[in-house]
Order: structure tokens, then sequence, then C-alpha cells
């Protein structure tokens, strides 16, 4: 599929991490109300949902996404991973290799819009090698004051197009980001 594009998704504190120190997801569950934000019923989460082809996603991600329920539904899920984990879905697939290759030759050619959904590893290695298109980040009002961060030293400045502003009624406001590419 030659239109095919990576979006890096993740929720983080204005801080900018995506777990806190006990990795409990209770920051999460916003209590605040923004009047002029965006309703939840305004919203076609399934549309959207159904809209993703496949999910990308580290070990340490997958790992986490067991431990409190699985939110990826039935949609073919990629997990890098050196270890042999459990596998209990026969949408996941453990894969390893350099990222560059999986990406080019096992998601590109078969899926079309593919979210890369965690963690902070895989991010800087998407990013340090150029691999992903978009970044939606998503950030919940709430400071964590220390944990996972998002960016962890990437390595390198990427410019960026920035495609789309959206605030949530929770507080949640949604920075879409486009890679451009040099
Ligand atoms: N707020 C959010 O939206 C959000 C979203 C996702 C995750 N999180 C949080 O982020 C944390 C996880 O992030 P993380 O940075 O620790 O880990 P991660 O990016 O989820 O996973 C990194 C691991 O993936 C495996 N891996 C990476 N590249 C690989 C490759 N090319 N081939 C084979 N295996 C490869 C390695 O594990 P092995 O070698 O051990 O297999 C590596 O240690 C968790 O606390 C999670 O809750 C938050």
């Amino acid at each position: 599929v030659t239109t095919s594009r990576i979006t890096l998704h993740m929720v983080s504190s204005l801080d900018g991490f995506i777990a806190n120190a006990d990795n409990s997801i209770g920051w999460m569950d916003s209590k605040d109300v923004y009047e002029k934000g965006i309703r939840d019923e305004d919203v076609d989460v399934a549309a959207f949902l159904a809209a993703i082809d496949c999910y990308v996603m580290g070990a340490n991600t997958y790992e986490h996404a067991l431990a409190l329920g699985w939110p990826y539904g039935d949609t073919p899920t990629f997990v890098l991973t050196h270890r042999a984990l459990p596998v209990t879905r026969a949408t996941v697939k453990l894969v390893s290799g350099e990222l560059a290759n999986l990406v080019n030759e096992l998601f590109r050619p078969h899926y079309r819009n593919i979210w890369m959904v965690g963690g902070s590893a895989l991010t800087r290695e998407f990013l340090r090698h150029s691999l992903a298109d978009d970044i939606r980040l998503t950030i919940a009002p709430v400071v964590l004051g220390g944990g996972t961060p998002f960016f962890d030293h990437i390595g390198r400045e990427q410019r960026l197009h920035l495609k789309e502003v959206s605030a949530y009624r929770n507080g949640f406001v949604e920075l879409w980001y486009e890679i451009v590419k040099d």
C-alpha cells in the first residue's frame, strides 16, 4: 500500500509523561470541564477506531495493556519484542528485528492507517529513524511530576506541521502534527 501512514499516538501529562512512577492510569480519568470543548456525543469513536488498520507497540506497552484489559479489540496488532510474551489473541503477532525493515516490509505494504501506540522507547526509535508520518499527542489536564517521558532524548531535531488542534470538554487537548520530511 503506497499511501500508508504511520501515526504515533500517545496520551501525556502537560509535563510530558506517558506513565507515572507506579504505572497507574487514574490520571487519565479527567474530572475537568472545559465548557467550549468538543462533547463525547459529538465524536464517532466507533468509526474512528474502525478506520485504524493495525496497531504497533513495544513489549512494555503490550504487557501493560494485557494487565489493564485489552483496549485494541480485534484489530491486527504487532508487538515488538525479543521475548516469548504470552499471546492469547489470534490478532496479536510478536515480531522482532530492525525497525526499518519491519516498517517497510511488514507494516506499510499491508496496512494503510497504522497506529503506533507506545511507548517511549519505540517512539524514540520511530522518530530517530524517520519512520513515522504523524504525531497525535493528547494532553491530559494534569502535571504528573515524573515518570516515563513521551519524548526521551530523541537525539535529533525534527520540524513539524500542525494539522489540527482539538479541545475536548473533559479538558484534554489533542495536537495533531505531520512530520516534515527533510
Ligand atoms: N500514556 C500513553 O498513551 C501510553 C501509551 C503506551 C504506553 N504507555 C506507557 O509507556 C510505558 C512503556 O514504554 P517503554 O518505553 O517502557 O517501552 P515500550 O516502547 O512499550 O517497549 C520497549 C520494548 O520493546 C521491545 N522492542 C523495541 N524495539 C524492538 C525491536 N526492534 N525488536 C524487538 N523488540 C523490540 C524491547 O523489549 P524486549 O527486548 O524486552 O522484548 C523494548 O524494551 C508503560 O509504562 C506504558 O504504560 C503510555
